[in-house]
C-alpha cells in the first residue's frame, strides 16, 4: 500500500474556530477522519501530522519523507516565506501536492506568492476539504499506473 503523509502547518489546528467564513466550520480532526475513511477505500495508508513549528515539520519530513510515497501539505503561512520547508521537500525527493483551504490568489497580496509551489507537482487552492481529497485521489490513481 502506498504511504502518503498529510501535513498541516501553523494555525490549522484551530480549524473550526479560526475565521470560519474563510476556512469553514469543520475541525482538523474531523477533516482528517474523513480523509482516513477515504484512504481506506482507496487502499492508501495515510499518516497525519500538524505542527505550529517550522522546525518540527522539517524534522518530521526528514524522518518520514524518505520512506513515504507522497506528501499532501498545507503549509499555512509558511507557504509564503519558508525556504527551509521548500528545501526539505526537495531534499527528501518526495512527490508533493500543496493544498490551501482558501483561494490564496483572491486574498491579501502577500498570500499570492508561494515559495513551495515551484517544488511540488501542483497546487490546489480554494476548495476547502476537497483540496485534500483531490490530492488523495491523485495519489490513488498514481499507484495504479
Ligand atoms: C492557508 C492560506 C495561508 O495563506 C494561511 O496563512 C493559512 C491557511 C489555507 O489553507 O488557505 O494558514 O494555507
Amino acid at each position: 500500500m502506498p504511504r502518503i503523509l498529510i501535513v498541516n502547518g501553523p494555525n490549522l489546528n484551530l480549524l473550526g474556530k479560526r475565521e470560519p467564513e474563510i476556512y469553514g466550520s469543520e475541525t482538523l480532526d474531523k477533516m482528517n477522519k474523513r480523509l482516513d475513511a477515504m484512504a481506506k477505500e482507496l487502499h492508501i495508508d495515510v499518516e497525519f501530522f500538524q505542527s505550529n513549528s517550522e522546525g518540527e515539520i522539517i524534522d518530521y519530513l526528514q524522518q518520514k519523507g524518505f520512506e513515504a510515497d507522497g506528501l499532501i501539505i498545507n503549509p499555512g503561512a509558511f507557504t509564503h516565506y519558508s525556504y527551509a520547508l521548500r528545501d526539505v521537500i526537495t531534499a527528501i525527493g518526495i512527490e508533493a501536492v500543496e493544498v490551501h483551504l482558501s483561494n490564496i490568489y483572491s486574498r491579501e497580496k502577500f498570500r499570492r506568492k508561494s515559495v513551495i509551489a515551484p517544488v511540488v507537482t501542483g497546487q490546489i487552492t480554494g476548495f476547502g476539504f476537497y483540496g485534500y481529497a483531490m490530492a488523495l485521489s491523485y495519489f490513488a490513481d498514481l499507484k495504479e499506473e
